[in-house]
């Protein structure tokens, strides 16, 4: 095997961006590719062109060691030992599928460049079959290139130690165990991940349709399992019952286990929803779209919940909405990033304007990229601003910052003191004793659990 001394990744959004850097810490040199200018021209200065904790320090290491280079021109990249794809699949305009216009042209631009032995390296989210389609490209445009598939599993707002301290690798590979040019694909996977690797991570050896379910598999099983709280939510309000308590207490059988349980507005982001859209239209291509019917299910409970929450809000306001002042604490599809795609607060807050209620966002970070995509809502800079005068302050990103809100002195600024907590953030019996009426979906209103739930 040769050695591996310098990595390409191409496409530097949340994943790309994240991955160089982090094989940069690993002691690599590293080139990261984008067609975007702007994008390149921010990370090739060092400067981080979204929010993700532990990562500026990294790209700032490495840029100024010069281990970490940005540029627009896919040559620059010809050099490297193993390509990592990293661009995005997002949901296409007109369907439920994945576009891999971006990962497709990606591999065009790049196997020009392919003249030397190499091993490109899949990580984008792809529909299983995809990572054939591409070797298959391979083979007939830079035959001296191999391609393997390595999907990767890091959370936004957690992505630095995720790539870093994974829980499995997982690789794909275009060959059996007896295949010596699939032997040789693992021994260079082997020695990017080395480090890794020693730190006993375990690794996962699969063919490459295996490696892509890996992926959309467990993004499945992860919003199914969202999806399955909130429905308990649904019935919880029909029954008169407190999901926060029975999530609790399902959360203590080790089977089943607390993590992404969380009850409130469901899940967004640019990976989850679009990721059982494209999952559930890949196995109707394939034939099996029975086996995967319930993730409709799991995508229209998902999204009932935002459209209960601003049913709640409505309730609150009576008849006539229409500019009626709503705070919206929380743009971000989850805390720890400014990531508005498919936000459950954005779009929760823009069904409130449609009504014509004159809502105000506050976000800690998100709100520069939340003004780009929803630019007829009104922003505020700060909590206190975004709740004067307001008829109901609806929570609906849990920042850390919110939960430590003081009700007492945030009521003397409302017009009424209503809460729609509908990420079960605030602490219930504080904020009923500053006088507020705090609503939560399935959640009993003015009933405070017998026990705090977990
Ligand atoms: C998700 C997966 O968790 C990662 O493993 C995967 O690598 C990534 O997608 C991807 O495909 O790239 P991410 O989108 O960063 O990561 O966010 P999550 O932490 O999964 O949260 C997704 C959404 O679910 C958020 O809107 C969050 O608020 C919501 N959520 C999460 C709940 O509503 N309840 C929970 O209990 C947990």
């Amino acid at each position: 095997m040769r050695p591996v001394r310098t990595l390409s990744v191409i496409g530097t959004g949340y994943l790309g961006a994240t991955h160089a850097a982090c094989m940069a810490e690993l002691g690599f040199r590293v080139v990261g590719v984008d067609t975007d200018p702007g994008r390149v021209t921010d990370l090739a200065a060092g400067r981080l062109p979204f929010v993700e904790p532990d990562l500026q320090p990294l790209l700032s290491r490495h840029v100024a060691s010069g281990r970490l280079t940005f540029t627009t021109s896919v040559a620059d990249a010809a050099a490297a030992d193993v390509h990592f794809l990293c661009v995005g699949t997002p949901q296409l305009p007109d369907g439920p599928g994945a576009d891999l216009s971006a990962l497709r042209g990606a591999v065009a631009a790049l196997t020009p460049h392919l003249s030397r032995p190499c091993l490109v390296v899949g990580k984008s989210t792809v529909p299983v079959g995809t990572a054939a389609e591409l070797a298959e490209t391979l083979r007939r445009d830079a035959p001296g290139a191999r391609l393997a598939w390595s999907p990767e599993f890091l959370r936004e707002g957690h992505a630095v130690t995720d790539t870093l301290h994974p829980d499995r690798l997982v690789f794909g590979l275009a060959g059996g165990p007896d295949d010596p040019a699939a032997r040789a694909d693992l021994a260079t996977l082997r020695a990017v991940y080395r480090t890794v690797l020693d730190a006993g991570v375990p690794e996962v050896l699969a063919d490459l349709p295996t490696a892509e379910l890996v992926k959309t598999a467990a993004n499945s099983f992860l919003a199914t399992k969202i999806s399955f709280i909130n429905a308990m939510a649904e019935l919880c309000e029909a029954a008169g019952a407190d999901v926060t308590v029975l999530a609790g207490a399902l959360a203590l059988d080790d089977r089943i286990g607390g993590r992404f349980l969380a009850p409130g507005l469901g899940f967004g982001g640019g990976c989850l929803p679009k990721d059982i859209r494209a999952f559930a239209a890949r196995a109707e291509e394939l034939g099996a779209g029975a086996a995967l019917g319930f993730l409709r299910e799991v995508d229209a409970i998902n999204l009932r919940r935002r459209e209960r929450a601003a049913a709640m809000v409505l309730a609150e306001l009576g008849d006539a909405p229409a500019g009626r002042r709503v705070a919206v604490l929380g743009a971000a599809f989850k805390p720890g990033s400014d990531d508005v795609r498919d936000s459950p607060a954005l779009d929760v807050a823009a069904a409130l304007h449609r009504r014509g209620v004159a809502v105000c966002v506050y976000d800690p970070e998100a709100v520069p990229a939340a003004r780009r995509v929803r630019p007829e809502l009104t922003y505020a800079g700060s909590v206190a601003e975004a709740c004067a005068g307001a008829e109901v302050v609806l929570l609906a990103t849990e920042w850390p910052q919110f939960r430590e809100l003081d009700p007492v002195e945030l009521a003397a600024a409302v017009a009424r003191p209503v809460v729609v907590d509908a990420r079960h953030a605030l602490p219930a019996p504080r904020w009923r004793a500053a006088g507020w009426r705090h609503l939560a979906p399935g959640r009993p209103a003015g009933r405070t659990p017998v026990a705090p739930a977990a």
